[in-house]
């Protein structure tokens, strides 16, 4: 049977990979087509195994691939193959020039649009899979419909709103799908149209169409709340810290009015992550942009406190450390974002790892799947820091544990094992107040947490 839509995904990364197997998976009439231009990503999509670690996804990808979900680099020929196009590059953080630092760098994006416009070869819809700064889709119609251009495109926005880890969770039981589109007639048929995508294995009811306005400014408004959540909760921790409230107490007695709820009240060394930290700058720059200084002004201070956070966390260490670091083994107990990925972009573990060095310290890192990972974002500091597959020999003769990712396997290792194979005094720095700290003291260790009361000998 022939299919009925062709959808292309441009970008076949954390987003549009996932996003695209889901979509095939639950819509079998319709050709799902991914390119990108890195060959190697492609190849191990074509391959059933996935570039990355994410729970779930190899089923997913294994049962749609080659039946109605194909991957490729030839980007050109998706293009003109395809009736909607949805763009799912990364837009990074601006390194040059005006904006730099804050503002989103849409030089690929801007390319993208181009080259869709060279190919396309009839009418499409282009949707914006990726987060972007507001009015993005302006900027997408002057490229894609320019005066007197015989094709014409429509462009629609869809956020993704799927966490690393829990992304095919996120995909097939979406809280909401956000669709947003121009108030026009050919505007509404193109909302429509993603809509019934959707429809095929989403609840109508969390299905919500806005204006194309809106739904940018949503993602953006939504990553920055719950930053701001994971700030807030962050500085009141430092408030436990001197008072000698505990921080999961108050965690608790706050999330339970369900005016607040529970969610993203985990407090940490900080949030890391591929999109908290970028959306929100982009945010901040795009407030200035307006004049809404006092805005701009509000959510920096999100990001100001994660970067204080992490840096706390690293004078804490030193100090109880008896002021100095310098050639002490510290073995780092997980290194990704968050647990359940490999994915280390903008990890609070890079900034720990790096004052620590700078400090020189001998690093040693572990992590289940973030050491590849690792190795680049530390390669700068080549020999001085060691990787090891297994948190026994990392942690073995090192005067310090430092738990700087929730795995939960962490919490299963032997520690009397680890405490008898280390330097003493032994310190642990929970940066996820993973660990049963109690139980750790008891064993012999220093124990310092987030937001609680130190446990020293
Ligand atoms: C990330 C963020 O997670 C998301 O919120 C943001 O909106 C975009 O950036 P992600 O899928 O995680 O999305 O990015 P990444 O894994 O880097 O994937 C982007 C892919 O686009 C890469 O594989 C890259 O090769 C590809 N790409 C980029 C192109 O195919 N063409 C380009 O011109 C640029
Ligand atoms: C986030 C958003 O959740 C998702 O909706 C959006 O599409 C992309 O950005 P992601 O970055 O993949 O997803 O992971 P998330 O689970 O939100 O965690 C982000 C960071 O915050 C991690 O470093 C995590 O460890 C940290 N975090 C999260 C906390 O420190 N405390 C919490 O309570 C929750």
């Amino acid at each position: 049977m022939p299919f009925t839509k062709n959808i292309l995904s441009i970008g076949a990364g954390y987003v549009g990979g996932p996003t695209m197997a889901v979509m095939a998976d639950n819509c079998r009439q319709c050709a799902v087509n991914v390119v990108d231009i890195d060959a190697d990503r492609i190849a191990a999509w074509n391959s059933g195994e996935p570039p990355f670690y994410e729970p779930g996804l190899k089923e997913v990808l294994q049962r749609a691939l080659n039946r109605n979900l194909t991957f490729s680099t030839d980007v050109a020929a998706g293009i003109r193959d395809a009736d909607i196009i949805f763009v799912s590059i990364n837009t990074p953080t601006k390194t040059f020039g005006d904006g730099a630092g804050m503002a989103a760098d849409l030089q690929y994006w801007e390319a993208t649009a181009r080259q869709i416009r060279e190919h396309a070869g009839g009418d499409k819809i282009v949707v914006e899979k990726s987060t972007l700064p507001v009015r993005t889709a302006a900027s997408m119609a002057g490229i894609l419909n320019p005066k007197g251009g015989q094709i014409r495109f429509e462009i629609v926005s869809n956020p993704e709103f799927l966490a690393e880890g829990t992304a095919i969770r996120d995909l097939q039981r979406p809280d909401r799908v956000l669709i947003g589109g121009h108030q026009t007639g050919s505007g509404r048929n193109a909302v429509q149209e993603i809509v019934d995508i959707y429809a095929n294995w989403v609840d109508p009811e969390r299905i919500l169409t806005t204006n194309v306005w809106s739904s940018e400014l949503t993602k953006l408004a939504a990553n920055a709340f719950l930053a701001q959540r994971i700030s807030s909760i962050n500085s009141i921790a430092n408030i436990c810290e001197a008072t000698e409230a505990d921080i999961d107490e108050v965690a608790k007695g706050i999330g339970m009015d369900s005016r607040i709820g529970p969610d993203y009240l985990r407090c940490s060394v900080g949030f890391g992550g591929s999109c908290f930290e970028k959306d929100i700058l982009n945010m901040v720059y795009m407030c200035r942009y307006y004049g809404l200084d006092d805005v701009a002004d509000f959510w920096h201070k999100v990001v100001t406190i994660n970067s204080y956070q992490k840096d706390r966390f690293v004078r804490r260490m030193i100090t109880a450390m008896f002021s100095s670091v310098v050639n002490k083994r510290i073995a780092v107990l997980g290194f990704a974002f968050k647990a359940d990925t490999g994915d280390t972009r903008a990890s609070p573990a890079i900034d720990v790892c790096r004052q620590l060095l700078e400090e020189r310290a001998v690093v040693v890192v572990t992590d289940p799947q973030a050491l590849p990972g690792a190795r680049a974002d530390l390669a700068s500091f080549d020999g001085c820091v060691e990787y090891e597959e297994d948190p026994y020999t990392a942690a073995a003769g090192s005067h310090a544990l430092a738990i700087l990712t929730d795995w939960p396997e962490y919490r299963d290792l032997d520690y009397k094992r680890i405490y008898e194979a280390m330097e003493k005094p032994a310190f642990v720095f929970d940066g996820r107040n993973l660990l049963d700290h109690r139980t750790l003291h008891a064993l012999g260790f220093n124990v310092y947490g987030i937001g609680k009361a130190t446990l020293i000998h």
